[in-house]
């Protein structure tokens, strides 16, 4: 792969997505945020990807990952009018049927072809399949952090905005905002269990289940940078305070020092 490819593979994305904006400023919002979303991935990618150890290959490989991981998520939104997989469609791989589509990944030799499909593919699962080649599962590693690490960014800019205007969230992400949060929830952080969207009834299960990503960041460029972005600080101050609470703040810090030591 080359950067001509890259760069024509940007160009066809951002067309792409400009055909999605209608007018209306709430519709247009919400694809404006997955828009910036994905730009801001494709930049802390590139940022990151020395650090990272990427030679030139893995860099456009793994950019283009990035670019096209929520390509899915426009034609999600005009259909459904929401980005919530629950009820809707899985995003990844109506991102995969697009692009197939469009035939835009065909001009790749069919190695690094498969590699970003299989990464679009499994980003947004619960867990990856244990048995990935070490290649695949570099890639689908990388996008799952750098998405993670974005979705910090975004929540963490919402925080305000969710506690004043909780019924426009109430579309976009499917929760309530509720006072409470499902003891359950809390429980999976602290024993680090993955936890299925699908369990969360609220805004603060969301919360308290984006802290417990934590135990899925896999690259340690990443961590540091969610450690010294403070935002975990920030969720935890939008939670209630109570002793479970309290408990995954400890959990959290302690886990970000083991995993950037233990690396
Ligand atoms: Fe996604």
């Amino acid at each position: 792969m080359n950067d001509k490819q890259f760069e024509r593979f940007e160009k066809w994305f951002y067309d792409y997505v400009a055909a999605f904006y209608i007018g209306e400023t709430l519709y247009d919002d919400n694809i404006r945020l997955k828009e910036c979303h994905t730009r801001r991935v494709c930049r802390d990618i590139l940022t990151l990807a020395d650090k990272l150890g990427l030679d030139e290959q893995q860099k456009l490989v793994a950019r283009t990952t990035g670019l096209f991981h929520d390509v899915g998520r426009f034609e999600q939104y005009k259909r459904f009018n929401s980005y919530n997989d629950i009820g809707t469609i899985n995003h990844a791989l109506l991102g995969l049927e697009i692009l197939a589509a469009n035939k835009i990944l065909d001009c790749l030799d069919p190695h690094e072809k498969k590699l970003i499909e299989s990464a679009i593919g499994f980003h947004g699962d619960k867990d990856l399949p244990k048995n990935l080649d070490k290649e695949t599962e570099l890639f689908a590693k990388l996008i799952r952090d750098f998405d993670k690490l974005d979705i910090y960014f975004v929540m963490v800019e919402r925080l305000d905005d969710l506690k004043k205007n909780p019924e426009k969230y109430m579309t976009t992400l499917g929760y309530p905002a509720t006072d409470g949060y499902s003891q359950h929830i809390a429980q999976a952080v602290l024993e680090e269990k993955t936890i299925d969207y699908r369990d969360f009834k609220s805004i603060n299960d969301m919360v308290i289940g984006i802290i417990g990503w934590l135990s899925d960041i896999n690259f340690v460029p990443v961590l540091a940078e969610i450690k010294n972005s403070g935002h975990i600080g920030k969720f935890i101050k939008f939670l209630p305070d109570t002793a479970d609470i309290r408990n995954i703040a400890k959990h959290a810090e302690n886990l970000i020092e083991k995993k950037i030591k233990s690396n």
